[in-house]
């Protein structure tokens, strides 16, 4: 999996595997029923014809703080719901400054005393293994989990996130044990080296839009280097990270290594960003609240903070590019998940312009005619109906419907998390039409239940109107028209994000011009969002500060200490 984009993992195991019917035995049928306010997955309330999803409870739904699943301190709990009927799915506890206050003095502890940073890299390496090894071994009941939280396709969630979520362990697994100093040359006779030390007690606040890989990013890393953590999962979204800490404990991670809070944040995310004890804080959200969060860290204890923030990348399509085959990513690229670095500003050079309007054209109005019986199966189905497998695995509120016809992969995405966000969606493509860019195609929301929107793109849109300047962070494409290298050059770099770009072109001359000046920490040339352990990812100006995966993430987690001690006598300098 390690070279392969996401969408082609998706694209293949949704066109090539079918329903995942070998998780179930044939005739096992699930259903939805409700067990002291928890539902959960079981299976015999329904008729069932294609079984693809797991039996799935919700095992946790406390805090996980010091290796135990705790109450809040104040008692109190929050929903959180389906996203495709807005029901209850369980009462989840609701941390707050005191929660955080007791896992950051369990962090603590288990960094100044307890076995973690001090046991041999290796043995770190061998727990981290296992932990993946455990991930592997419950992928279906965590895509299941994952699916029913944050409305994600379950097919996309089980073969394609839940297998990253793993491979990214694997990778920091490989790093513990190759993480070492430098021995450095001095004008004197002075042995000098550097230590990389952990950092010790990470705060780590992350998103609802990819929640468990967004929980690997950050805690893949940490732990390698031999941190401790307390993590505060998006409000949306609390229910997968807990269920894989629980698995990392039995993986072996000692207590208070890594806590998971659940909890708003303006009071938990805030407490941690705030907290005086916290080493280092990484966090993935809004641009918005990363400023916020930026601030907090500076008036507490000056803490490092890492922001992986909003985006509104460049897809620029030059006049040689195979335009089929861009628009196709393009579309896929904006309209299968809910990313930060979709490509939501289509630049098309004029000579290629009408090619990727009609080529637009012909993907949405695939999108939005083909799969419309199985959305209305898998809409029905909801409540009751013996699709709701099938719902389970084609449908997504909080992001987006993914559908499948005919051996190939069509993709519509629909609104998202909440209602708020569903308004400002629709807000913004009001704005566009009354801006006068012209509506190609969808505009309005998707049936009457959940927060569906329609794949949305616009012509004739122009740099100053909002729908070309502000994160959307919907299933909103502006298609744009430009008519030479450097003009694109300054428009594309014309914004205050600077997370990714896009570049189809056929000439190699054109693309090493683009990729050096695109003011962007990711440019995919002929190709988008690949994702791989390896690759680095974060943004250049208001998109945030460091990077994430690879290498460079684990300078996140680690001091460098200069030791200097003096040579009596050196053979050598
Ligand atoms: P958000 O930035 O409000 O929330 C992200 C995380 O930060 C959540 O865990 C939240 O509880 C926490 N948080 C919120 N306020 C905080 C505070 N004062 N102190 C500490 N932590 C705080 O993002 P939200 O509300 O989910 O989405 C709003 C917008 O953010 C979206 O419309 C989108 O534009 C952008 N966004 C970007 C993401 C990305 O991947 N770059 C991911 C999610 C959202
Ligand atoms: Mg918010």
């Amino acid at each position: 999996m390690a070279s392969r984009t996401v969408s082609w993992l998706l694209a293949r195991s949704i066109s090539s595997s079918g329903p995942r019917s070998a998780l179930l035995p044939r005739g096992k049928k699930l259903g939805l029923v409700s067990r002291g306010g928890i539902h959960r997955y079981n299976s015999t309330a329904a008729a069932a014809e294609e079984p693809i999803t797991p039996p799935v409870t919700v095992p946790h739904t406390q805090l996980l703080i010091n290796g135990k699943f705790v109450d809040a301190a104040s008692g109190r709990t929050f929903q959180t719901l389906d996203p495709r009927t807005g029901e209850l799915i369980a009462n989840v506890a609701e941390g707050d400054a005191e929660d955080v206050n007791r896992a950051v003095a369990a962090a603590r502890k288990a960094f100044d005393e307890g076995p973690w940073p001090r046991l041999p890299a290796f043995e770190r390496q061998k727990i981290l293994l296992k932990c993946a090894d455990l991930v592997d071994k419950h992928n279906d009941e965590i895509a299941a989990l994952e699916t029913w939280d944050n409305g994600k396709p379950y097919e996309q969630a089980a073969k394609v996130e839940v297998p990253m979520f793993a491979r990214l362990f694997r990778y920091y697994a490989g790093w513990a044990d190759k993480i070492h100093g430098l021995t450095v040359p001095a004008d004197g006779p002075y042995h000098v080296q550097t230590l990389h030390e952990p950092i010790g007690v990470a705060g780590q606040i992350i998103p609802w839009n990819f929640p468990l890989l967004m929980f690997a990013w950050k805690v893949g890393p940490a732990l390698a280097t031999g941190n401790t953590i307390v993590l505060k999962t998006a409000e949306q979204t609390p229910l997968s990270a807990l269920y894989v800490a629980r698995l990392f404990h039995e993986a072996g991670l000692p207590e208070g290594v890594l806590n998971i809070i659940s909890g708003f944040g303006p009071t938990a995310g805030a407490a941690l960003a705030s907290h005086m004890d916290v080493d280092k804080l990484a966090f993935t959200g809004s641009t918005e609240t990363g400023k916020i969060v930026l601030e907090l860290g500076a008036k507490s204890n000056l803490k490092p903070v890492t922001l992986e923030l909003g985006g509104k990348s460049p897809f620029i399509v030059c006049e040689d590019a195979d335009v089929d085959q861009a628009v196709e990513l393009a579309h896929f690229a904006l309209f299968f998940n809910q990313a930060c670095a979709c490509f939501c500003r289509t630049l098309a050079s004029a000579a290629a312009l009408d090619l990727v309007h009609s080529c637009t054209k012909k993907y949405t109005t695939n999108l939005l005619r083909k799969p419309r019986r199985v959305l209305q199966d898998a809409q029905s189905a909801i409540h009751s109906r013996p699709a709701l497998n099938k719902a389970l695995r084609y449908t997504s509120n909080k992001s987006f419907l993914t559908l499948t016809n005919s051996g190939s992969a069509n993709f519509l995405k629909a609104g998202r998390v909440d209602s708020e966000q569903f308004e400002k969606i629709l807000k913004y493509i009001r704005s566009g039409v009354e801006c006068g860019a012209t509506l190609e195609t969808g505009g309005e929301r998707h049936g009457s239940k959940g927060y569906y929107v329609q794949p949305t793109v616009f012509s004739n849109v122009k740099d100053d109107m909002l729908i070309a300047k502000d994160e959307i962070f919907g299933p909103v494409q502006s298609i744009l028209k430009f008519k030479d290298l450097n003009e694109v050059i300054k428009r594309s770099n014309a914004t205050r994000y600077g997370l990714a770009a896009g570049v189809f072109t056929q000439n190699i001359d054109t693309a090493n011009t683009l990729i050096r000046a695109l003011r962007v920490g990711t440019v995919w040339v002929n190709t988008f969002d690949i994702f791989d352990a390896a690759i680095p990812f974060g943004g250049y100006k208001m998109s945030g500060h460091g990077r994430e995966k690879g290498i460079y993430s684990l300078s996140n987690y680690l001091q460098v200490k200069a030791v200097v001690t003096p040579l009596k006598n050196p053979a050598w300098l």
